[in-house]
């Protein structure tokens, strides 16, 4: 399994904002970007996944092969890939539980397997500390940052996608939050899942560490490396680790 991003460059609103942008995450690896605030972070895990305003004006992204640069979302859902930008926002009257089940219907060609999904979302619920009560709860309505990223997670460990991109918001997580974020990245690590795991602060990669890590500034990856990567840019910032 391998997601590929070669030569990328994305525009929006009439603006150049990403340019020659490659990188291949494979199967179980965590790949940080890293970058500072306006680099373009968000800008590429919105045109990852399709987002209509994020217009690819160069290069291409595929999945196994396939290519989905220009699919539509479903389309990257079915191809393995984490679509979080539909969630975040709030969709009151429908549960937790009655979303999981329409984007797992949806992954699995309107199939569902009760006993499997039920069993799987009772898993995940107990392996994030969630108490069961939230899967009956409205879709992110008076969700707070942590319980937001809950929702993340439970998405996660329940669709079970081949690559998933979290754009961490860094701000407003407390450390009870990045250690759910942290539990949940590792188990599905374990379980074979390739994350893009964007961040501006290094502090969450002090419980998740990364197998690569890639430098993103003014909408150009400067620099990719390992864990240590994160490290210098933590001591001496974006600046001096560029040199
Ligand atoms: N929807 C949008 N409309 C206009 N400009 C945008 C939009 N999204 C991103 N940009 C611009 O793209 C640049 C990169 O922003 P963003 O990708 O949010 O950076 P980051 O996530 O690294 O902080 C910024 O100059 C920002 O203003
Ligand atoms: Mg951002």
């Amino acid at each position: 399994m391998v997601l590929t991003v070669d030569h990328l460059a994305v525009r929006v609103e009439g603006k150049d904002i990403l340019h020659d942008v490659s990188f291949v995450i494979g199967a179980g690896e965590v790949h940080a970007l890293m970058g500072p605030n306006g680099s373009g972070k968000s800008t590429l895990a919105n045109a990852l996944m399709g987002h209509p305003r994020y217009a690819i004006t160069g290069g291409n992204v595929s999945v196994d092969g396939q290519d989905i640069t220009a699919a539509k979302p479903d389309e990257r859902a079915q191809a393995g890939l984490f679509l979080s930008f539909q969630y975040p926002v709030e969709i009151p009257g429908v549960s937790v539980q009655n979303f999981l089940r329409t984007a797992w219907r949806s992954l699995h060609n309107d199939k569902l397997d009760h006993k499997i999904f039920s069993a799987r979302l009772q898993q995940a619920l107990a392996d994030l500390c969630i108490d069961p009560v939230f899967a009956k709860r409205a879709v992110n309505e008076g969700f707070s940052g942590g319980e937001k990223k809950r929702m993340e997670m439970l998405q996660l460990a329940v669709l079970q996608p081949k690559f998933a991109i979290l754009d961490e918001t860094d701000s407003g997580l407390d450390v009870d939050a990045l250690k759910v974020v942290a539990a949940g990245i590792e188990r599905a690590r374990h379980a074979g899942i390739g994350i893009l795991l964007i961040t501006h602060y290094p502090r969450l990669l002090e419980y998740v560490v990364p197998d690569f890590v890639h430098v993103l500034i003014q909408g150009r990856l400067t620099q990719s490396g390992g864990k240590d990567l994160a490290y210098e840019i933590e001591r001496v910032g974006y600046k001096e680790s560029a040199q």
